[in-house]
């Protein structure tokens, strides 16, 4: 770290000081939700070697099976948030419920949600992972916040981030006033402001989708993929090539870094249960961070950050990333 490097805490307390009327809850908040992903970063290094590996016998309310880390994940984060007075309450894709801050702590006015550890399926195997959260404030004179409560559309976010455990770690915030990225200097212990204004490129020529799922697609979504795989040889005027990391933040932060258009879309397996990510702690919380960024997000016929939601995990078909690939989506789903 250099005499001249801007820390998170250095950076989230300037941006306050811009706010009228901050008093410093916000700050104090942001600090507690990037000690509890230190933590984890520091688990997901050593992996194997502190015991986080491999399933439990447990199921989410989602009905997947819950890996040791989603679930020590999920207690850092409350722990590490519960008692500094600036939440109201918690909610995350690993609880069915409303997490009420114990009777011990002050309540605050801000509501946290989260996806503890996201890209599950990566954590036996070495592969990047992450977290996602989004802060809402807490309607006011509640006393003890509701599911209702926290059904905001994604557009009343305070701030969206997450943090990709990768090669290196690295946390990406947005207060919607642009994209900041920052990466864990391992020895002083701190994230560093290093990549500063974060812009998605508007043309690509990269997409991602799990292509296991072709049969399933409905026809907007087959058409723009059979006309990316043609590329030249087809309609486009370009080639283009694929990703598939199945790590959401990790695929976001790709598209973040150098383009791209990330689709989890609707289908004839999840049509039943609207999608399969989750609106309020997945997509609602990329899609503010990809719009920050210049980027545009969408369920292929409604903006996602307009979506009021009706259940804490709700799920909702996902297409975002660089504007002019994911407008062409939204044209086919518009033209059907
Ligand atoms: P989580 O690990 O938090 O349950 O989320 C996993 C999600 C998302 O990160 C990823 O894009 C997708 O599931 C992967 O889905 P496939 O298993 O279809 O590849
Ligand atoms: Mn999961
Ligand atoms: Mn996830
Ligand atoms: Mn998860």
């Amino acid at each position: 770290m250099l005499p001249n490097h801007t820390t998170i805490t250095q950076f989230i307390i300037e941006e306050q000081r811009s706010i009228q009327g901050a008093t410093g809850d916000f700050t104090g908040l942001l600090t507690d939700v990037v000690l509890a992903c230190k933590t984890i970063s520091h688990l997901t290094k050593n992996g194997a070697l502190v015991n986080v590996l491999g399933s439990t016998q447990q199921e989410n309310v989602q009905g997947e099976t819950q890996k040791k880390l989603d679930i020590i994940a999920n207690t850092l984060f409350l722990k590490a948030n519960e008692w500094g007075g600036h939440l109201a309450a918690m909610a995350s894709e690993e609880m069915d419920d409303v997490y009420q801050i114990p009777a011990q702590y002050p309540r605050g006015k801000y509501l946290l949600v989260f996806d503890p550890l996201d890209g599950s399926s990566n954590i036996d195997v070495n592969v990047s992972i992450g977290t996602i959260f989004s802060i809402l404030r807490c309607p006011d004179h509640v006393e003890q916040p509701t599911v209702k409560d926290f059904l905001q559309p994604g557009t009343q976010q305070i701030c969206a981030g997450y943090a990709v455990y990768g090669p290196a770690t690295m946390m990406v915030l947005t207060t919607g006033n642009g994209v900041n990225g920052f990466t864990l200097d391992q020895n002083v212990g701190e994230f560093i402001l290093t990549h500063p204004n974060i812009k998605i490129p508007e043309d690509t020529q990269e997409f991602a989708i799990n292509s296991s799922n072709q049969r399933f697609w409905e026809e907007p979504v087959k058409r723009y993929v059979s006309e990316c795989l043609a590329g030249k040889t087809g309609t486009r005027d370009k080639d283009f090539n694929m990703r598939w990391i199945a790590s959401m933040v990790a695929e976001i932060h790709r598209i973040l870094m150098r383009g791209g258009v990330f689709l989890y879309p609707l289908d004839s397996k999840n049509k039943e249960k609207g999608g399969r990510l989750r609106l309020l702690y997945e997509a609602s919380p990329m899609s503010f961070i990809v719009e920050q960024a210049g980027g545009l997000s969408t369920t292929g016929r409604q903006p996602i950050l307009e979506i009021v939601p009706t259940d804490l995990h709700q799920r909702v078909p996902v297409i975002l990333g660089s504007r002019h690939e994911v407008q062409r989506l939204i044209d086919y789903h518009q033209a059907t």
